[in-house]
């Protein structure tokens, strides 16, 4: 059985004893690193979230202490009372290592079976094992580190904003849907049988109340939930850092915005972020980068090669060119003298973006090698050089189809390349870029319709307001992502504040007027009231930190997260519930189909 405390305080924690402190006598408390014999004399090394002390435990420096010491094994919790004398063999690689402490007194707090992961950094075990025994996983020096740059990222976060004159206020988590593109997370409601509230997506429509209301400026450290396909920066429960302003335009927020990046970004990783944010506007992000979340760490940028090739007698160009589609390509520095297959293998990995193969043109120092030789003249050939700048040595990789598989598959090849041939070269660097002038719409073949690109809250571009009926798919917004190295960290807008622009928008997502006040009927009637002009943004916390932490796993920065299946191994969420609770709910289970049930 464990001891108790019985009135003794920790004095110092383990990672703190230093020269100065030779001589004094203190309490120290924690888990065993590991325990060792040595030459008549007992060591642990214990640990706390500070750091690890050494511990020396013999017949001379106390008999009973020293026998205690004897049975104990790693992460057992133990206090340890004793002086802290000068080592003989000092240990350079640890801050406590000119140290140790000489123990007169033990007590064995709690023992500990062998635990099923070691707590050490850089650990090589399965996830699936590290999330089962997270508690045992978050011991782990490495992992702690991330939670004290993640406390020290909100710290940062509500400093800035809290002198920038915003509100924290809290939103409702029981609450009706807010469409913001994933399936909701819905809980059934026990008063009103067959009824259900919607877990939030975002706060979105709170927070533009909140502005009706007055709060001027609003933010949030806030929990959303959203189904959706999890992917590495993905998770069903995650936490935005969500703001609202009043009064404002979008220069008003990506200013503030880029404040507070720059403080948190100095105050958490000693970084200096240079203000003002380049900017780039979705067009722009497509036509060069094939994406609307550009990494723009490596140049590379997709080329526009249509004119070049628009008489050449190949059916793939030609046919592209004739549907309105385009040819456009990368320049792919020293690719001249990659072989057949490597660029049979890129050809394979554009065929997944739904490109038809992939067109490549060698500029070797004794000519042209190409896999569209037999179609090329020397001058075409010549002008395709000049404008892709290439010179000898480097290969040019052609797509040709309707734009929207031109920029994602390119886009896609960029990214490729850039970790094919290590095109990154400072992996430190932080590079963000603002995108700018949205679509307002984005036509989803899914659904045969239009839908919102960012979502239905979202103000067109004054100067596009006239073809949200006649022609959708040019109306710009005035929505803006933060990107940072190729991810998108952020997002925002300015929203309506019309009524009736509201509705005509709603119209056009195809609602009905009876179904736009069926689902939005809150909003619009505040807008009745009086609304200011206002917008906001928001970041995704959890994809913050792993940036300041230097992760590309999102669980990694989430205390108990859920696995790639949203389920829990730790709690083994989600799991049955009582039979009585489903009556008092009004549900039945129909019969399982079969599903894939398998959650590794
Ligand atoms: P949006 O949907 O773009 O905007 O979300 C804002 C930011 O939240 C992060 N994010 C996620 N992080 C982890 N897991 C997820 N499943 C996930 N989904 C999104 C991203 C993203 O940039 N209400 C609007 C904001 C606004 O208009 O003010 C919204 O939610 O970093």
């Amino acid at each position: 059985m464990g001891e108790s405390l019985n009135g003794l305080k920790r004095t110092m924690m383990c990672g703190e004893p230093r020269e100065e402190h030779v001589g004094e006598k203190i309490t120290l408390m924690g888990w065993v690193q590991r325990n060792r014999k040595l030459g008549g004399l007992e060591f642990i090394d214990l640990r706390d979230k500070t750091g690890i002390m050494q511990v020396v435990f013999g017949e001379e420096i106390n008999g009973e202490a020293f026998e205690k010491a004897k049975a104990v094994r790693p992460e057992y919790c133990v206090a340890v009372i004793g002086e802290v004398v000068k080592r003989e063999s000092i240990n350079e690689n640890m801050p406590t290592g000119f140290v140790e402490l000489k123990c007169e007194t033990i007590k064995i707090l709690s023992e500990s079976e062998t635990p099923p992961i070691y707590i050490k950094e850089n650990l090589d075990a399965a996830e699936s094992i590290r999330l089962k025994y997270r508690y045992l996983d978050l011991r782990r020096p490495d992992m702690q580190k991330i939670f004290m740059i993640r406390s020290k990222t909100t710290k940062a976060v509500r400093d800035y904003l809290e002198a920038n004159g915003f509100l924290d206020v809290e939103t409702p988590i029981l609450n009706r849907s807010t469409p913001e593109g994933a399936r909701d997370y819905i809980v059934p409601s026990r008063n009103y049988p067959g009824m259900f509230y919607a877990l939030p997506q975002s706060p979105q429509l709170f927070k533009q109340l909140l502005m009706v209301s007055g709060f001027d400026k609003y933010y949030q450290i806030a929990k959303c939930f959203r189904d959706e396909d999890l992917r590495a920066n993905r998770q069903p429960e995650f936490t935005q850092i969500d703001m609202e302003l009043s009064f404002v335009e979008q220069e008003d927020i990506m200013a503030v915005n880029e404040g507070l990046i720059a403080h948190v970004f100095k105050e958490v990783a000693n970084v200096d972020v240079k203000l003002p944010i380049k900017r780039m506007t979705f067009k722009d992000a497509m036509e060069k980068y094939g994406s609307d979340k550009p990494d723009v760490r490596f140049g590379m940028e997709i080329t526009n090669i249509t004119d070049e090739v628009r008489d050449l007698e190949l059916p793939m160009f030609k046919d592209a060119i004739e549907n309105g589609g385009s040819v456009r390509a990368l320049c792919l520095k020293c690719g001249a003298e990659l072989g057949r297959k490597p660029l049979d293998k890129l050809g394979e990995f554009v065929k997944t973006y739904r490109a038809k193969g992939l067109a490549w043109i060698q500029f070797k120092e004794d000519g042209v090698k190409s896999s569209i030789a037999k179609f090329l003249t020397d001058d075409v050939t010549n002008s395709i050089l000049k404008t892709m700048n290439a010179e000898a040595g480097d290969a040019v990789l052609i797509v040709a189809d309707k734009n929207s598989v031109v920029f994602q598959s390119l886009g896609a090849l960029r990214l490729e390349l850039s970790k094919q041939f290590d095109l990154i070269k400072d992996k430190n660097e932080f590079n963000f870029t603002w995108v700018t002038e949205f679509p307002l719409f984005e036509y989803s073949e899914e659904e045969g319709r239009y839908m919102a690109c960012h979502h239905p809250f979202t103000a067109p571009m004054d100067e596009d307001l006239d073809f949200i009926e006649s022609d959708p798919g040019i109306v710009r917004s005035k929505a803006y992502d933060l990107v940072l190295n190729g991810e998108e960290l952020g997002g925002g807008s300015i929203r309506i504040h019309d009524m009736q622009l509201q509705e005509r928008m709603l119209k056009a997502l195809g609602f009905t007027q009876e179904d736009a006040w069926k689902n939005f009927g809150f909003l619009l009637q505040a807008l009745k009231f009086g609304p200011p002009p206002h917008g906001g943004l928001a970041f995704g916390l959890d994809r913050m930190i792993m940036f300041l932490a230097g992760t590309e796993n999102i669980r990694d920065v989430i205390a108990f997260p859920k696995n790639q299946n949203a389920y829990c191994y730790l709690s083994e969420a989600p799991n049955v519930t009582d039979e009585k609770q489903l009556i008092e709910l009004g549900i039945g289970i129909l019969p399982k189909e079969d599903k894939k049930e398998d959650n590794n």
